[in-house]
């Protein structure tokens, strides 16, 4: 795959103005045109009859079996995992589209050139340690038979591109250049070693095992080694250093391999090392990665959530396992996964526990042994806390820390619940010190996420990372909870901004002067300034959400903007906002199968806008008159006069409001 670091905006739209969803979408799922949409079996979950929309008018794609939608690049990303510039690639060449990197300066082209050496070097590196492993007879003799009799099959062995380096000074580096590599790419991968006194060089991985490591992509980006004999002094594994194109941090090992079985089993086990992986898939989990050489970083974690956000953690039974694993968990939960996690024999890893029990054994144990994380980690460290009463204060309230990253409510009061159980304390007391810990938290995802978003506007130009870009990661850590649908005309309203908030409609109004006038407005513009006029919010989350922003895109005197919504980094608000603008067109469009006529809202634009408008209003007005009866009964004397007064005046506002009907006073919209 073409490496790209920047594409220029025009380029961009002319990629988008080319891409036809229907025919992107065609090449992998075989759709039937339906009326306006085309429709198919969805490629995200299983079904037998087909309930995935494209509509090539709005270019979006959902499914209403299982609530996946997006855009062209979602579906991209999703369906082929790329990152956004991948899936721009993508599609320039599926449209021979050809891509323009003039705005590269001359040190950018420089340094892309070199990050080009870089690849080349890696992946030849990794053919020929592959080439040394089943065709050389020392490979054959040390390397082969060191793998065969750790019980990877040849098969296992191929697909993970194992390989072996020749135990000789330079014998690796030495045909690198005879090749035409230079010192310099292999100095910055790491491959060869240069000492400074007397010039000599020699390979970094010399009488090693080779695991090549690769992008998501498939590209090789670096290897780790592994020495054969135990007696040895040398480090275990080996692994390459950091260069523009391996950072360890950003790599899972066996990602590449295992990224359609996570999406698939929608949950990833992450194990400690890298024969850990390959064991695990020889054994039918293929669902499987590793952190490999380093502890479990942010950036890896979103990597795995690109897939799913199910995520197991295996560790060996031993203290340091737990310890590493106490420390992965409360990561995981920050980034907003899933966790659970399987605690092997003391001694054992995941590696030797399927080669003495086998496969099936192994499959058996990780379902039966997978445990609730934080009910492990309480109960682990209340071991430590014996009769202490402060150290059994310090773990409620490391209890509610961990529970307080759990963003999924329903989950967090089982949590709570059971906890309580465990460290015999009240589910109120808990309740308060989880409550307490989640504001804590929130102001820490609030600042986090500031800080992110400057510094993603200092580097706007688009990193893209083969690696795994996480620019696309929402940074907030604490996802909202699930939420209840919006009402009937909540959702009408929100669909209105989305579908028709660029049309325009004349609208009647008294100017202040008492004369009625006539002018054009969008209905963006209407909707926006109705309900700031009345101080009204939407009720729901989401609706409020697009609501907000299309006010913002009003506000600049742009016109509304859906592709923001359909690219959100945000599933929930992604999945809800192509929801509405789904909803609409299958519905309208089933009826008319149905030969059934529906006037279409386009028709009645103006006479909808206002019925909508006049509904939410009475609706919300009745709700804040309702929610101040309730108050009335338990305020103080003070406070029922001003709810009493609040109350008046709603209702006032009400009565005018159904006087006024269809007459709009609006002399505000002059300023558009
Ligand atoms: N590791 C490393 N450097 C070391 C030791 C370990 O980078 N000196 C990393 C490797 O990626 C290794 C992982 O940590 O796969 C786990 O290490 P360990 O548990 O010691 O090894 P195993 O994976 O069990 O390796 P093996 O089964 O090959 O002995
Ligand atoms: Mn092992």
């Amino acid at each position: 795959m073409q490496f790209v670091s920047m594409i220029d905006q025009e380029t961009i739209q002319r990629i988008m103005d080319a891409a036809r969803i229907e025919e992107v979408i065609g090449d992998f799922v075989s759709l039937k045109k339906r009326g306006a949409n085309h429709i198919g079996c969805c490629p995200f979950h299983n079904e037998k009859t087909p309930s995935f929309y494209v509509s090539p008018s709005k270019g979006i794609y959902k499914c209403f079996g299982c609530g996946e939608a997006g855009d062209v690049i979602g579906f991209l990303k999703k369906h082929e995992h790329y990152t956004y510039p991948e899936a721009l690639q993508y599609l320039a060449r599926k449209y021979n589209i050809e891509v323009h990197e003039e705005e590269l300066s001359p040190e950018e082209k420089q340094r892309q050139s070199e990050r080009d050496g870089l690849f080349h070097v890696s992946e030849f590196a990794q053919k020929y340690f592959a080439d040394l492993l089943w065709n050389n007879e020392m490979g054959r003799a040390v390397g082969l038979s060191y793998f065969r009799q750790r019980g990877l099959s040849d098969e296992i062995i191929k697909k993970f591109g194992l390989g072996y380096c020749l135990d000789e000074w330079s014998a690796f580096t030495d045909n690198a250049l005879k090749q035409g590599y230079s010192d310099t790419v292999l100095e910055k991968t790491g491959l060869t070693i240069f000492k400074e006194e007397g010039g000599k060089k020699y390979d970094r991985f010399r009488g090693r095992v080779m695991f090549p490591i690769y992008s998501i992509s498939g590209r090789v980006l670096g290897f780790s080694g592994r020495v054969l004999s135990s007696e040895k002094q040398a480090a275990k594994y080996v692994n390459s250093p950091d260069s523009d194109i391996y950072n360890k941090s950003r790599i899972l090992y066996g990602l590449y391999q295992a990224r359609t079985a996570i999406s698939k089993a929608d949950k990833c086990y992450l194990v400690e090392g890298n024969v850990d992986v390959i064991s695990m898939h020889q054994s039918g989990v293929e669902n499987t990665v590793a952190s490999c050489g380093t502890s479990l970083t942010t950036e890896q974690i979103r990597l795995i959530k690109r897939y799913t956000p199910n995520v197991t953690v295996l560790y060996d039974g031993d203290s340091a396992g737990i310890k590493a694993a106490l420390r992965a968990v409360d990561l995981l939960f920050a980034e907003g996964m899933h966790v659970r996690l399987v605690l092997f024999p003391d001694g054992e890893d995941p590696d030797s526990y399927a080669q003495k029990y086998g496969s099936s054994q192994l499959q058996d144990y990780l379902a039966q042994h997978e445990d609730n994380f934080i009910l492990f980690k309480t109960r682990v460290l209340l071991d430590g806390v014996k009769d202490d009463p402060i150290r059994k204060a310090e773990l409620v309230s490391e209890t509610a820390r961990s529970i307080a990253l759990v963003s999924d409510m329903l989950e967090r009061a089982e949590y709570i619940r059971q906890c309580s159980h465990l460290l015999h304390v009240s589910e109120d007391a808990l309740g308060n010190a989880v409550a307490k810990a989640t504001s804590q938290v929130r102001q820490k995802a609030y600042e986090e996420a500031r800080k992110s978003e400057q510094g993603e506007r200092r580097d706007e130009k688009g990193r893209s990372e083969d690696t795994g870009s996480v620019a696309d990661n929402p940074p907030v850590a604490v996802a909202a909870s699930p939420l209840a649908p919006p009402s009937e005309v909540e959702r009408h309203l929100t669909q209105l901004l989305l579908n028709y908030g660029n049309h325009t409609v004349s609208q009647d109004f008294v100017d202040e002067a008492g004369k009625p006038q006539s002018a054009e407005f969008t209905v963006a513009q209407i909707i926006v300034s109705e309900l700031r006029q009345d101080g009204l919010a939407m009720q729901h989350p989401l609706c409020q959400r697009i609501f907000e922003q299309c006010a913002l895109m009003v506000d600049m005197a742009h016109e509304v903007d859906t592709s923001r919504f359909m690219n959100s980094s945000d599933e929930q608000l992604r999945v809800f906002a192509i929801s509405l603008m789904m909803d609409t067109y299958s519905l309208s469009d089933s009826w008319r199968t149905k030969g059934v006529y529906v006037p279409k809202i386009e028709d009645n634009l103006m006479q909808d806008l206002t019925e909508s408008l006049y509904t939410f209003k009475s609706e919300r007005i009745a709700q804040m008159i309702e929610e101040r009866r309730e108050q009335l009964r338990t305020a103080s004397e003070d406070r029922q006069r001003e709810l009493l007064a609040e109350m008046q005046q709603y209702t006032a506002l009400g009565r005018q409001m159904q006087q006024a009907r269809n007459i709009v006073i609006a002399p505000h919209y002059s300023s558009y």
